[in-house]
């Protein structure tokens, strides 16, 4: 049989459904980022998830191999579901380092290479500064339900864990967070600033020990790369 090429709408299959479905109920319109001059373009799941990396990482490739390998055996653990294989539980990772040695890139970058294998991710990704300040009290908001939502998600990212300022109200989150994915062994990517040394006195005895046994451990260093990188 010979395969007939058409300009029709390229389908990508359930996985994408359920991405258009993500990025609709976040206000991001794919008819209009995929279809150019009345031509559809063929548009990948990567593509199509690359709406809600920030701009900076968009592009960003996970190579530390530490970090490639995590993201392998979390690929390799995946459940097969209708879309392709779903995350399942998996050992988390912890990305230590000081500023600008491209933590958040490694992280990104891991997201990326899942997504790239076709594995069905429904993935969170917030700073620890961003996630005190959406768990505020504030009338009218549930953070309950903010925080379930991470909690729960098949795949957390937590950025600069222990950077924002804490307070007894900021410990007991995190440890609720932390302990929930520690205890459902959720597949969980954390970046810290902090030497590992100071993880305990930083987030408290409760939530280092946590993530002594369910992360494995990758510690970048070298230059600040923004202060040695051209602008971009
Ligand atoms: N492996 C890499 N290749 C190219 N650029 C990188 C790489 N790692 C980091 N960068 C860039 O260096 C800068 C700092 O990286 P970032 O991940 O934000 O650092 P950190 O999170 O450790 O503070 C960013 O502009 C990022 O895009
Ligand atoms: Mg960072």
């Amino acid at each position: 049989m010979t395969a007939t090429l058409t300009r029709e709408p390229h389908r990508v299959g359930p996985l994408a459904d359920r991405l258009n479905g993500i990025l609709a109920s976040r206000g991001i319109d794919l008819a209009t980022t995929a279809v150019e001059d009345g031509h559809a373009e063929p548009v990948t799941a990567l593509e199509l998830a690359d709406a809600r990396i920030p701009a900076r990482y968009r592009r960003a490739l996970a190579d530390h191999p530490k970090v490639t390998a995590w993201a392998d055996e979390i690929a390799h653990a995946g459940r097969p579901g209708p879309g392709g294989p779903g995350i399942a539980e998996g050992p988390s990772l912890l990305i230590a380092g000081p500023t600008g040695t491209g933590k958040t890139h490694q992280a990104y970058g891991a997201i990326r290479t899942l997504l790239a294998r076709g594995v069905r991710l429904r993935w969170e990704a917030t700073t620890t500064a961003d996630f005190h300040a959406r768990l505020r009290p504030r009338a009218g908001h549930d953070a309950e339900r903010d925080l379930q939502t991470l909690a729960r998600c098949p795949l957390l990212f937590l950025d600069d864990l222990g950077a924002a300022k804490t307070s007894e109200w900021t410990e007991e989150l995190t440890y609720r967070l932390i302990n929930h994915r520690y205890e459902h062994m959720l597949p969980t990517l954390i970046t810290t600033n902090l030497p590992m040394e100071h993880l305990r006195v930083t987030l408290g005895d409760r939530v280092a020990s946590r993530l002594a046994e369910m992360t494995e451990r990758v510690i970048l260093d070298g230059p600040d790369r923004r202060r040695t990188a051209p602008a971009a």
